[in-house]
């Protein structure tokens, strides 16, 4: 809910509330985020008594910005610390004095204009825009907030409109500003590398800033654009718990400000190192969606964010569905296959009750390594696919199960006969031997030829096979990022501009195949953002294929991102990424809450794992709407305690509920693992599958489960509780 009280606003979620007003000035003050509060007594009381008056600080029409929380801030104008919005105008300096010139609520949640943004399906959301006029009259600044209600969430985005006569160079418009009145957080981020995503960084706030962000060109792995700010001291279940998203899979930034007053300001948005654009009389400049949510408990934080990516975020035919079983080539064959093999791998999965088959790298050009034919879509390599890849796909399709396919579609080798056609379509500085990353060049997705291109050759091969599913990867981060095609002071925009022509190809191929799954990866999980979640419900979550590595990959992943949203497999053993052996039974219970499938030679399988797979398969049809639609909770994690590691679900409905337990070290332990079960109905009655033991939910809660006794490393077990 949204009100306007005079110079007072007000948004409400079911569990939070945000509010700001106008001063005498204009200006926007923030006054307070966090629980809903009651404010029968009115609002005034929100507003902070200055206490102090910097010394030698800058005071404007009475008031000090620089001590002063506010929705939005830009430079010039006293307030030092760092801006939410920095314009160059006409006249070169970038003061810019943005106040309040009126506000509406809207009965709807707008789009933004070519960038992924969240919708609202039940047209239940409310949004509040406020415009501020530049002083000097040349720019119109507009605030978007939506509440989300059910899922505690509000959206901020921001506009910027030129309405003068010369054109002016935005050199950020970053996508919120929320400012606390205290320092007591800290900043976690989600870092990490190839094969290492999502590993949590806390770092204490205070004076001074911190900053985070990405500058790979896409939202990466070494930060995802996701930032927690939590009280010390907060847990699962205890202390305040923000969370700050960004819908954007480009370069971003992120940063949490202390001021010399005790003060935190929290950004977030594009990243503005390297950043400007031009805008021109009449245009308008639209920075992405950023998403926040409070929680108390960090439980309470991930719900609220899973609800929203599943709700808000993921969009069509599979949005509430349960994926389908794939068996992916990379692993079991890399570059190196034939018909079949391939067939073979098909035949045995399909045999097996997978449902779909996937053809990663290696199959265009003449791809027998990473050095050559990225670019070259169209052209199959006969050698490996005789029937080309209609035929293939015929087959496979034959066989019972769908047909699914690798592409890197940003990419270009200079062995390439695309490469060798437009070698100017490649992202390079004129005169300078571009860097290579995996031995391969940038296309540059600023260009509508370009685009076109590639999308034209996307579209003929996926209908001349068919193809139900596709993996999107990304392989590299960018470099030598100059466009042809850009004049020279407006090089700037080219990393924003290739993220919007990823986004513009991603929808077209929605648009022209509705029903496709379309899986993001970047070197695995480069590119896990809600911004691509926008167009595939799954992302493929890391290189990573081994079990261990992967429980805390999951848990950082699953923080943020609803488990629906994970692309996990049963990789082979000795692991490829690090050699280590862990049962094939453990394998599938990592895998097995994620989008699940196989990634190695199911032909190579020992009789006794072959027998395991039925039954994986059966627990990921039936509980897969349970951990995909339901409510997630961390009780253990092997990051934390080097022992053992577990996850539950339960149905939204409460009568279901699994919990995926993997014990990973076996220590002599003076007692079991005792864990105490969340989410329950604590009066419903709930049987083990495990034991038999039927309890109340509170029994199972409190009292907690001892979780089974058992010898060898990484062992674990599947538990449902089901209502009796
Ligand atoms: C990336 C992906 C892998 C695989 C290879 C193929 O590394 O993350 O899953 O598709 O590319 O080259």
């Amino acid at each position: 809910m949204i009100r306007i009280m005079k110079e007072f606003f007000l948004l409400e979620t079911r569990g939070t509330a945000y509010c700001f007003r106008v001063t005498e000035q204009g200006f926007l003050q923030h006054l307070y985020y966090g629980r809903r509060l009651d404010l029968s007594g009115g609002w005034e009381a929100l507003v902070p008594q200055v206490r102090h008056f910097p010394g030698n600080g800058a005071g404007l029409e009475g008031v000090c910005l620089e001590d002063m929380a506010l929705e939005v801030s830009s430079p010039g104008l006293g307030d030092l610390r760092e801006s939410m919005v920095t314009v160059r105008g006409p006249d070169g300096d970038t003061l810019t004095d943005f106040r309040f010139e009126g506000a509406e609520v809207l009965e709807e949640k707008p789009e933004l204009e070519g960038l992924p943004s969240a919708y609202d399906e039940a047209g239940v959301c409310r949004t509040l825009r406020v415009s501020l006029l530049e002083k000097r009259g040349g720019l119109r600044l507009e605030l978007l907030y939506t509440t989300f209600d059910r899922c505690d969430v509000i959206t901020r985005s921001a506009r910027l409109v030129n309405l003068g006569e010369k054109p002016v160079e935005v050199l950020r418009l970053l996508s919120s500003q929320v400012d606390f009145p205290e320092q007591k957080y800290l900043f976690t981020s989600f870092n990490g590398a190839w094969a290492r995503e999502f590993e949590a960084v806390r770092t204490e706030c205070g004076p001074g800033t911190i900053v985070g962000g990405s500058r790979t060109g896409c939202s990466s792995n070494r930060a995802n654009p996701f930032v927690m700010l939590e009280s010390r001291g907060t847990d699962e279940v205890h202390g305040e718990c923000y969370g700050f998203h960004l819908l954007y899979s480009g370069d971003h930034f992120e940063c949490a400000c202390g001021n010399a007053y005790g003060k935190l300001r929290f950004l977030h948005g594009i990243q503005p190192e390297g950043f400007s654009w031009r805008l021109e009389p009449g245009e308008s400049f639209y920075a992405p969606e950023a998403a926040m949510t409070c929680g108390w408990g960090a439980a309470e934080m991930s719900g609220n964010l899973h609800g929203f990516i599943r709700e808000h975020v993921v969009r069509g035919w599979w949005k509430r569905r349960v994926r389908p079983v794939l068996v992916n080539s990379w692993e079991s064959f890399y570059f190196r296959f034939t018909q079949k093999d391939l067939l073979r791998l098909a035949r045995q999965g399909k045999e097996l009750g997978a449902e779909l088959f996937v053809l990663d790298d290696g199959w265009f050009g003449r791809r027998d390594n990473d050095r050559r034919s990225l670019g070259d879509w169209d052209i199959t390599d006969r050698r490996k696919l005789p029937e080309g890849l209609g035929g293939l796909a015929k087959r496979v399709r034959a066989l019972g199960i769908g047909f699914g396919l690798w592409v890197e579609p940003e990419m270009v080798s200079e062995d390439s006969e695309l490469y060798r056609a437009h070698p100017d379509w490649a992202l390079r500085v004129p005169g300078r031997s571009p860097a290579r990353g995996r031995n391969q060049l940038v296309l540059d997705f600023s260009r509508q030829e370009v685009r076109d291109h590639i999308y034209a050759a996307l579209k003929r091969v996926l209908s001349s096979a068919d193809v139900s599913y596709v993996k999107w990867d990304m392989n590299r981060s960018l470099t030598d990022v100059a466009s042809f095609c850009l004049e020279a002071d407006r090089q700037g925009e080219l990393f924003h501009r290739y993220v919007l022509g990823v986004y513009e190809l991603q929808e077209r191929l929605l648009a022209d195949f509705p029903g496709l799954l379309l899986e993001n990866c970047c070197s695995g999980g480069g590119r896990f953002d809600p911004g691509m979640l926008y167009y595939s419900p799954q992302i493929w979550t890391s290189d990573n294929t081994d079990a261990v590595d992967r429980l805390r990959i999951q848990e950082g992943t699953a923080l943020i991102y609803p488990l629906s949203s994970m692309g996990a497999h049963v990789a082979a053993c000795p692991s490829h990424t690090n050699g280590r052996v862990t049962p094939f039974a453990t394998r599938g219970l990592v895998s097995l809450p994620g989008c699940f499938g196989y990634e190695l030679d199911l032909t190579k399988l020992t009789e006794e794992e072959l027998a395991m797979i039925p039954g994986q398969l059966e627990n990921y049809r039936k509980y897969g709407p349970v951990f995909h639609g339901g409510d997630y909770y961390r009780l253990a994690s092997y990051g934390e305690n080097g022992e053992y590691d577990a996850l539950m679900s339960v149905s939204k409905d409460k009568r279901t509920a699994v919990l995926d337990y993997v014990h990973v070290m076996s220590r002599q332990r003076r007692r079991s693992v005792l864990l105490p079960l969340r989410g329950l109905d604590e009066e419903t009655l709930y049987r083990s599958s495990e034991t038999g033991e039927v309890r109340s939910g509170a029994g199972w809660m409190y009292g907690g489960m001892v979780m089974p006794c058992m010898t060898g490393d990484s062992t674990g077990k599947l538990i449902v509780l089901e209502a009796v």
